[in-house]
């Protein structure tokens, strides 16, 4: 088969060995791959994968066609649609993906928007409702709303009945986000007098941190999933000890497979019936052949993407 590989910061396409499918593993033939912040970081050489994936193949998230399947793999066949969520390794032309954080990719999702489902709207799902407790009207602010993540978060609190502020900082794509479900699209600059929010969502960090933690109610939690923009501010504790807010943080890649299968799950039983009504989007910036990888990549690290950049194989 041929992989993306990362090779002294440079991505080439290279020829691997085909992996066979151990346990309950499948072999997915990769249609479509969504590009996410981590591959530009693993690139740079920043964010080293986790030990149990492929060290020089990115890519996150995937959807594609099963062609083989592990011993203890059940719940899938050969012929299959699914959709899956690794640790690395899918931006390939054949991908391993545990039948346990694999998802029947729905009928009428298109290759671009199954391949860029898994890691935003996982990662969006856990951020709100696993670890921010996302309640009926909670006041939620979506800070870095226009991408991947951002336009999934907005979709699932919307649906779960919260008010919702998007921060964008590029004003051609407010009306968007208030169509996806935002009833309030804002300047990151107007941040600092907009609240009080239930929960915020943090996926831009540096700044806006210290404007968005002012803005929390009592007992209100922000959430910080991203740090692009810096990862180190100046806190002052009284303002959480005065409103007994919580700020918390974590990652999705290295997580253990019981702990992504757990969520993978919560996903399937809550968001897949959504997808498959069309309810929920996977808005799309931009496709790219997998050939043209480096241009993908360069699209992403440029920003001004509303959605997902997503990798397509041509067969
Ligand atoms: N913790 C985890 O497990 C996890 C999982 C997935 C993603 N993430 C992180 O979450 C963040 C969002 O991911 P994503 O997939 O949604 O990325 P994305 O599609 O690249 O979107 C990032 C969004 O943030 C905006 N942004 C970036 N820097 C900004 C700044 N200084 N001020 C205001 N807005 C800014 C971008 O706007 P422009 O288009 O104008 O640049 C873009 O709309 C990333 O940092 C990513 O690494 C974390």
């Amino acid at each position: 088969m041929h992989a993306l590989t990362i090779a002294s910061g440079r991505l080439e396409w290279s020829t691997r060995p085909d992996p066979i499918p151990q346990g309950s593993q499948l072999l997915v033939r990769v249609r479509s791959a969504g590009l996410n912040p981590a591959d530009l970081l693993q690139l740079q050489g920043h964010y080293p994968p986790p030990p149990d994936v492929p060290q020089d193949v990115p890519g996150l998230e995937l959807a594609g066609t099963v062609v083989e399947v592990g011993p203890l793999a059940r719940r899938f066949k050969v012929g299959d649609r699914v959709m899956g969520l690794v640790g690395g390794g899918a931006q390939a032309e054949l991908a391993l993906v545990d039948e346990a954080v694999a998802l029947a990719a729905p009928a009428g999702i298109g290759w671009e928007s199954a391949g860029g489902f898994m890691e935003a709207f996982a990662t969006a799902y856990d951020a709100l409702v696993r670890q921010g407790g996302l309640t009926l009207g909670a006041r939620v602010l979506v800070s870095g709303a226009a991408g991947g993540v951002g336009t999934a978060a907005i979709q699932l609190a919307a649906a779960a009945g919260a008010q919702v502020t998007a921060s964008a900082r590029r004003m051609e794509f407010h009306d968007r986000l208030r169509e996806l479900g935002a009833q309030r699209v804002m300047l990151p600059s107007d941040a600092a007098e907009s609240g009080p929010y239930d929960l915020v969502l943090e996926l831009v960090g540096g700044p806006m941190l210290s404007a968005h933690l002012g803005q929390l109610g009592t007992s209100g939690r922000l959430i910080v999933i991203g740090v692009g923009a810096g990862r180190r501010i100046e806190l002052d504790l009284s303002l959480l000890m005065a409103r007994r807010a919580g700020i918390a943080a974590s990652t999705l890649r290295a997580r253990p497979l019981f702990e992504k299968a757990a969520l993978v799950s919560s996903l399937g039983e809550r968001l897949l019936p959504m997808l498959a009504s069309g309810r929920l989007l996977v808005p799309v910036a931009a496709t790219f052949p997998f050939a043209d990888a480096p241009s993908a990549y360069t699209r992403l690290g440029e920003g001004g993407n509303l959605g997902k950049v997503v990798l397509i194989s041509s067969g």
